[in-house]
């Protein structure tokens, strides 16, 4: 979920050239359109991402990843891959041209449609774009959707969403998904794993968020998210630590809107400031950080 004042970048207008969608934004996956380069991008990113996840993503991650059978050498056939998505929680991935509007992004995941969109980045994009691509959206985010408690937990967002955004908080609510469903970390018994996608796609930022010195992983704290700025320039100045998707489901379930008031009052947080009480797991030593205020 990303902001309202959006101009399309010019790679999802050429991608989707000739191409309609209907008033969900959905379209049928252009199959046709993908190339043989666009296939071997994605058997690199998905080499690249495999050989390093092992020992650093959660297992459900891992785990939803080779139930759901996603193609290693091939862009996935959405369809395909929905067969065995619906019979194991219900989810289904739909085709989308790139970033939607809020509203219809959270009424599919309300309904528990995940919005994935069908083009795939160029090979000079291989570590970094701006806007998601269908290896950021699938590979990244549709694993984990088999887990039972996150497949409800992304539900339960979905229909908060479109209360956050009556109530005009929408801000507040964007930095939980930020936070956990994009850039999440959890505690395992084995030690400290990613769950999100932001992290999982990324091959800099997988090695960065457990290994570096650099940023802070704090536990999860609901208000404290909700206050907390983020940079989406830059790899997170902080990682919020979750010690199980039940908590995070269990955390987030009473209602927002007293929570809404109480998190306005409380006034904002830079992304990489340290609160007294949070639960540390590591202070960063900010290296790399430079001089910016916008910590
Ligand atoms: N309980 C939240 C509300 O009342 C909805 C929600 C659930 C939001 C899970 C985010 C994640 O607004
Ligand atoms: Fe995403």
């Amino acid at each position: 979920m990303e902001t309202n004042t959006y101009t399309v970048p010019d790679i999802t207008v050429r991608k989707n050239q000739g191409l309609t969608h209907a008033a969900d934004f959905t379209l049928p996956q252009p199959l046709a359109r993908y190339s043989t380069e666009d296939h071997q991008t994605w058997a690199t990113l998905y080499r690249r991402q495999s050989e390093m996840l092992p020992g650093r993503a959660c297992d459900e991650f891992l785990q939803g990843l080779a139930a759901l059978d996603v193609d290693a050498d091939r862009v996935p056939d959405f369809n395909r891959l929905n067969e065995k998505l619906q019979a194991a929680t219900g989810w289904r991935i739909v085709a989308v041209p790139g970033l939607i509007p809020d509203d219809v992004f959270f009424e599919h995941l309300a309904n528990r449609r995940f919005p994935v969109t069908w083009w795939l980045r160029e090979p000079h994009q291989l570590d970094y774009l701006q806007e998601p691509d269908v290896f950021h959206d699938l590979f990244g985010h549709v694993p984990l959707l088999i887990n039972p408690v996150f497949a409800d937990y992304l539900q339960a967002y979905g229909k908060g969403g479109m209360k956050a955004k009556n109530l005009g908080y929408l801000p507040l609510l964007a930095r939980l998904y930020w936070y956990t469903v994009e850039f999440g970390l959890i505690n395992t018994p084995q030690g400290m794993r990613i769950y999100g996608a932001g992290i999982v796609s990324s091959k800099s930022e997988s090695v960065y968020c457990l290994d570096s010195d650099s940023p802070n992983r704090v536990g999860f704290d609901l208000q404290r998210i909700m206050r907390t700025r983020y940079r989406i320039d830059t790899f997170q100045k902080t990682y919020f630590v979750i010690d199980s998707f039940q908590q995070l489901f269990d955390a987030t379930a009473p209602d927002f809107t007293p929570l809404y008031h109480a998190v306005e009052q409380q006034g904002v947080l830079g992304a990489g400031e340290i609160e007294p009480h949070d639960r540390i797991f590591h202070v960063g030593n900010r290296v790399g950080w430079g001089d910016s205020t916008d910590v």
